[in-house]
């Protein structure tokens, strides 16, 4: 247990960690000091002296913000020469603030405004005039208003050491002194928000939401955002039936401060005027509007006539029907698809755009005792981290916040495997750059397999050479660890997974493991059994065992044969192998002619946007968004998430909804309806998510787990696992119709990728 020290606060005897700053002291007892520039995990600033404190043998006041407590130290909060103080520091501040609170974007919610109620400063001193300064927009979102500023420095810190970023700096000196973006008069940089956020008053304001509410009128709904695979929690603003803001104001997700521009901002897809709105038909050529009834019908008497043309209900109906499903749709709702497919359709053609190999991760570490799984929170506690390919900063923003964090302020040391030049390379201890397609080949190399050094040696990126030499001192340093997070993307797949993972056998200490994928339910897709090959919780469809499991409980049986990709499905439809596609919050058909795949197989395409591949479709149904409904879903570390409803959109329906009243259409019953009853059979019946829910209905995250030791856990070699490479301003189809990605200069200057 760490030395403690005794000091006394306001008369108040605490036992404190030794090296404890006093301000943190007082504010694990509960004894309020007021701060400014002070913020935990960025450096001290010692600006703006609102936390000065009365210390016993010292000669004056002292700030609470840097000076660590030490033995015996008496102090006073709350003496009449601190709160004297206080309001002379808010007197300053406000010697040239413009005091327009009434209109100002942060009234109700300013720290400013609350601390010149709480200590004072009611009158001034300053009969100057105050000096103007016009507000500058810095880019789409963010606003600066200088006379606001009170020079904490948070913002440029933040963005310098939170972010990696270093896009704002101070210019001039004293009174002059300003905060400037790095373009002189625009900013370059991620437009995350962070320094919006940070922004103890109105100085830096969202071009998303300034003007439109104050707090009083909204309603704050927490839900985890609908991009990424990291899953961070977004508090939504919230008025009448529409989002007004995105932040992270509670910092109670697995993201705690962080949020990047795509949780932040873009929610905003939702409302695109190309939104559909109504089930559509193909008539022709041309979509006619129809009612929901009149589209299940439609589809369910198409899709019964199929069925009666592929044979007995017991065999396999493999040329008959496939089944796409999303990464973005919530867990109870790829549960049910698959379910849906296997036992209505009776299809294992059922999958999912997989970029990430879950399947052989799983397989993988069927045989490890420990939980070898890492939670986002765990890169903050390892000694080291080790990240093979992927570039976190564009596709996994929050993952790569907290590797900043974890070195900057833990010392953990980072290992970069990568062959292309990613930001991160900045906080790494060694990175060992390899040709395109080198990273597995590098596993080999450190697992001991010394052929593999010919595939190094060869061109890397900027020309370095990796020599011998070099590779073996990143392992000896790798392999003197004591705790090591290994994070890998999809360039890491097949029979490089076990490769990987008996390298993380091999190293000192406890090895964990993160697989990085893609989108928001990425995981939970993988899990729920969106896969050919293998029904929930990563059992083998061809295992006699794993299906009983499942027909037990569904009271159905199962097709024994595993169906196809999603590759082969597209084939299928394109060559006219294949008689039904039901593609579900998917676009498999992203920058495809539509007009090549249209008329050969009976396609029904479910989203929220008329995509290329529900072009291609003979029916088009419209469905709720993240943001429209609830439900868990899954982040890459395997973190499950309640999803809660902020708003409606008329005229669509949940997935979950439609694939009920479809099941219903088709005549089946015993298909459950309400998402809380779904989880429960998930809880129930699904490997890896036997976990208590409590934390999950609350709001946190609960770490799902290892879908255990069973026999027959499958991989896939076959698989095609690839990342969309997204960048931080690109989403997939949600991407595209948010009107802020789309606004972002940096959207053109980084590569897009949909
Ligand atoms: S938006 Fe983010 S990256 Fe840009 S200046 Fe602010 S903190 Fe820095
Ligand atoms: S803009 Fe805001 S965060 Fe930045 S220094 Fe000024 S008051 Fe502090
Ligand atoms: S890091 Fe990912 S989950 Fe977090 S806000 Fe950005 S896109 Fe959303
Ligand atoms: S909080 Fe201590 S000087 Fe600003």
């Amino acid at each position: 247990m760490a030395d403690r020290v005794n000091i006394t606060v306001d008369g108040r005897q605490l036992a404190v960690e030794a090296g404890t700053l006093l301000i943190d002291a007082c504010r694990g007892a509960g004894i309020e000091v007021p701060s400014f520039c002070y913020y935990p995990g960025l450096s001290l600033q010692a600006a703006c002296r609102m936390c000065l404190v009365e210390i016993e043998k010292t000669p004056k006041l002292q700030t609470a913000c840097t000076v660590p407590v030490m033995e015996g130290m008496v102090v006073r909060t709350t003496a009449p020469g601190v709160k004297d103080a206080r309001r002379g520091m808010l007197e300053l501040l406000l010697g040239n603030h413009p005091l327009d609170c009434p209109v100002c974007d942060k009234g109700g919610e300013c720290e400013l405004q609350d601390m010149v109620f709480r200590y004072g400063a009611a009158e001034s001193r300053f009969a100057e005039e105050k000096r103007h300064i016009e507000e500058q927009q810095w880019s789409p979102v963010v606003y600066f208003d200088a006379p606001r500023c009170i020079l904490c420095y948070r913002c440029v810190r933040v963005c310098d050491e939170g972010m990696g970023v270093g896009a704002l700096r101070v210019v001039n000196r004293g009174a002059r002194s300003e905060i400037t973006p790095n373009h002189g008069d625009h900013l370059d940089c991620e437009e995350c928000g962070m320094c919006i956020d940070i922004c103890p008053v109105g100085a830096l304001t969202s071009g998303a939401y300034r003007y439109k509410a104050r707090p009083w009128e909204i309603q704050y709904v927490s839900t985890p955002c609908a991009h990424c695979g990291d899953g961070c929690k977004t508090t939504l603003s919230v008025r009448g039936n529409k989002i007004l803001r995105g932040n992270n104001r509670d910092h109670s997700g697995v993201n705690g401060e962080f949020l990047c521009i795509k949780g932040r901002y873009a929610y905003d897809y939702i409302e695109h005027p190309e939104r559909v709105k109504h089930p559509l038909i193909r008539k022709g050529t041309q979509w006619a509007e129809a009612t929901w009834d009149e589209a299940f019908g439609y589809i369910a008497a198409r899709w019964k006539a199929i069925l009666a043309q592929s044979g007995a209900a017991e065999e396999v109906t493999q040329e008959a029907f496939g089944v796409i499903g999303s990464n973005h749709t919530t867990n109870e709702e790829n549960y049910l698809l698959q379910k849906f497919a296997r036992t209505v359709l009776r299809t294992n053609h059922i999958d999912h755009h997989r970029t990430a190999d879950f399947p052989a991760l799983m397989a993988a570490l069927a045989n490890q005792a420990e939980t070898p799984l890492a939670r986002a929170n765990d890169l903050g506690q390892a000694s080291a981290i080790l990240l093979v390919g992927n570039n976190l900063t564009d596709q996994h923003p929050m993952l790569a916040w907290k590797i900043r964090e974890a070195c900057r302020l833990r010392g953990a040391r980072l290992y970069v495997v990568n062959s292309r030049r990613i930001p991160l390379i900045q906080q790494s201890h060694q990175f060992l750059p390899v040709p395109a397609g080198g990273e597995p080949a590098v596993i080999a190399w450190l697992w001991g397999d010394t052929e593999a050094e010919r595939a190094l040696t060869s061109q890397t990126p900027g020309g370095e050479a990796v020599t011998r030499e070099r590779l073996q001192a990143f392992r000896d340093s790798l392999q003197a660890e004591q705790s090591v997070v290994i994070v890998f993307g999809a360039e890491i797949a097949g029979e490089a997974v076990p490769a990987l993972v008996r390298l993380g056998e091999k190293l000192a200490g406890r090895t964990r493991y993160i697989a990085l994928a893609d989108y928001s339910n990425s995981r939970g897709a993988a899990d729920m059994g969106l896969l050919p090959h293998l029904l929930p919780g990563y059992r083998p469809v061809g295992d006699t065992g794993a299906r009983a499991l499942f027909e037990q409980s569904w009271k159905c049986s199962i097709p024994a044969l595993p169906g196809w990709s999603r590759e082969e499905m597209v084939g299928g439809v394109r060559d006219g192998k294949l008689s039904a596609l039901y593609v579900v919050g998917a676009n498999p058909l992203k920058g495809q002619d539509p007009a090549e795949y249209r008329g050969r197989s009976f396609l029904v395409a479910q989203d929220l946007f008329l995509h290329e591949t529900a072009e291609a479709a003979d029916v088009f149904l419209p469905a709720a968004s993240a943001y429209e409904k609830s439900g868990t879903v899954t982040n890459t570390c395997g973190e499950l998430q309640r999803l809660r409803k902020a708003m409606d959109v008329p005229g669509t329906r949940t997935d979950l909804d439609i694939l009920s009243r479809l099941a219903g259409a088709m005549g089946s019953t015993g298909f459950l309806t309400r998402t809380e009853e779904i989880l429960e059979e998930i809880c129930r019946v699904v490997p890896g998510y036997q976990i208590p829910l409590a934390q999950i209905l609350a709001g946190g995250a609960e770490a799902t787990l290892t879908p255990g030791r069973a026999a027959g856990l499958a991989k896939d070699g076959a698989a095609k696992i690839e990342s969309a490479n997204d960048t931080l301003f690109t989403s997939g189809t949600m991407g595209r119709y948010s009107r802020i990605l789309g606004l972002v200069p940096e959207r053109e200057t980084r590569k897009a990728a949909e």
